[in-house]
């Protein structure tokens, strides 16, 4: 056969194997793995590099509406290509439902902000705010049916959050449609109670974010969501978690049998409660919730990571420009903490960390890797194996890592919207050099050849979660 590319002399990693293999790419897809592959329009030597499957990121915030007149940093035009940039070539946003507002309204709204856009290919998560009888029983099978398998809850934030009789009845619907459910653990009432008083005390300043959202908020929601999940017996994600308590919850919702997945992110990892202590506001650009923690939670981060508690290694790309009257210095958020817009930008440095503090530090395998920033978001999320792996007949997304160069993470080379990263300054080792979306090259040398808009809408199957489950 006639290739239309071949990538020579990598060495292959999935979720299972690592294995040295050219790769034979025909009609954007993988169509064979052997040795000596010549016969192509491109060959690209890939000896001494990695050849991973692309990452796909299932925590991204793109150009969503955040009130007060506050704007995203980016849209999905900007966030794509640093996502790309960043070794993925799939992310899976959130499609934000407003109240009164149908779900197919909203996805008509999201669809035209992406359509067009994209430089890799796209999925939506539905955030439902208002499940209204209509939404849940009339909407959201036939929304199922059509691909869009997975939705979002939030247990915190004025306007979004869900009682818990409406978590039940959102759970419900899930379990009757076989869609997945997302759940954002913090218990709303206690983070009011908490800023109220720290109003009353004057305590105004970023660094009583996190004093306001302390861990028992955290770890009470997820075990309220993991409660909630048993009683109507359906599975769901924990996302963001930041702690050793909340992830313990989890550890034993599994013990007791429930199917569950774990999420973690880079700012769990590598930030602290004191990243937001800092002086002139500085604070600010670190403001996301669930708040970064301190050392002990970081280690438990990678504990969870490390024993499998945690399936998602995921960003929460949420950017918001830093000095910027629409982003984290509006005026009002420079008086008070509460309206600092919540959110820090990452995906284009979500597996360059990983890489470099994981696998180079001997914390995890590199098969590990691919499964926590690849495989297991394209199981979870009814991608695969389509996509989330290298084999014959999956996509050929792809991404080709130089595991001995050392990058110093600065945030021109990141070409998101923000102007700032979280992560300036800090060297990691690993790079992804070459990113290939459906075998067509998105990313070369210098990170800087993604000029076209060729990322794809995708209709996605239901989570490997709920498998083997009627509906
Ligand atoms: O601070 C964060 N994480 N903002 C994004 C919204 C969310 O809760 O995921
Ligand atoms: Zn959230
Ligand atoms: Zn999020």
């Amino acid at each position: 056969m006639r290739f239309d590319t071949v990538i020579r002399n990598g060495t292959v990693v999935t979720a299972s194997d690592t294995f040295v293999s050219d790769i034979g790419i025909k009609d954007g897809r993988i169509a064979a793995l052997a040795a000596e592959l010549t016969d192509a329009d491109e060959v690209i030597d890939a000896t001494g590099l990695l050849v991973l499957p692309g990452g796909i990121d299932s925590h991204v915030h793109l150009d969503q509406p955040s009130g007060n007149g506050i704007v995203m940093a980016d849209d999905f035009d900007s966030g794509t290509r640093s996502a790309a940039v960043g070794g993925n070539t799939t992310v899976l946003a959130f499609c934000m439902q407003e109240k009164g507002q149908t779900l197919r309204e909203a996805l008509k709204v999201y669809h035209a902000k992406a359509d067009g856009k994209c430089h890799v290919d796209v999925a939506f998560h539905l955030v439902v705010t208002d499940p209204t009888p209509d939404v849940l029983g009339q909407e959201l099978p036939a929304l199922v049916e059509d691909g869009y398998t997975s939705l979002k809850v939030f247990m915190t934030y004025d306007g979004l959050r869900l009682r818990d009789d409406e978590i039940l009845a959102t759970l419900d619907a899930a379990r009757r449609t076989g869609a997945l459910v997302m759940v954002h653990c913090e218990n709303e009432d206690a983070i009011r109670y908490l800023i109220g008083r720290h109003e009353e005390e004057g305590k105004l300043s970023p660094k009583a974010h996190a004093t306001t959202r302390p861990i028992a908020a955290e770890r009470e929601a997820t075990h309220r969501a993991l409660s909630l999940a048993e009683i109507v017996d359906v599975p769901i994600v924990i996302v963001h978690v930041s702690n050793r308590e909340a992830m313990e919850e989890i550890r034993r919702a599994r013990q007791r049998g429930q199917k569950i997945a774990g999420e973690t992110c880079p700012q769990y990892l590598m930030l602290t409660a004191d990243d937001l202590d800092q002086d002139a506001m500085e604070g600010a650009k670190y403001v996301c919730s669930p708040p970064p923690r301190d050392k002990e939670s970081q280690e438990a981060c990678w504990e969870g990571l490390e024993q499998g508690v945690f399936d998602l290694f995921s960003s929460d790309h949420c950017p918001f420009r830093f000095d910027d009257p629409q982003g984290k210095l509006n005026d009002k958020g420079k008086r008070n903490f509460r309206w600092i817009p919540n959110g820090i930008p990452g995906v284009a440095t979500r597996l360059p960390i990983l890489f470099s503090e994981g696998v180079m530090k001997g914390r995890i395998t590199v098969n590990q890797f691919v499964a926590m920033t690849s495989t297991n978001h394209a199981r979870l999320y009814g991608l695969y194996p389509r996509k989330g792996t290298i084999a014959i007949g999956a996509d050929a997304d792809l991404a080709l890592w130089d595991p001995n160069s050392r990058v110093t993470l600065t945030n021109d080379l990141l070409q998101h919207g923000a102007d700032y990263t979280p992560y300036e300054g800090l060297e990691v080792q690993g790079w992804p050099v070459r990113v290939l979306l459906r075998g067509k090259t998105i990313v070369g040398k210098a990170a800087v050849a993604v000029s076209e808009a060729g990322g794809t809408y995708l209709s996605r199957e239901r989570s490997s979660l709920v498998v083997n489950r009627s509906f």
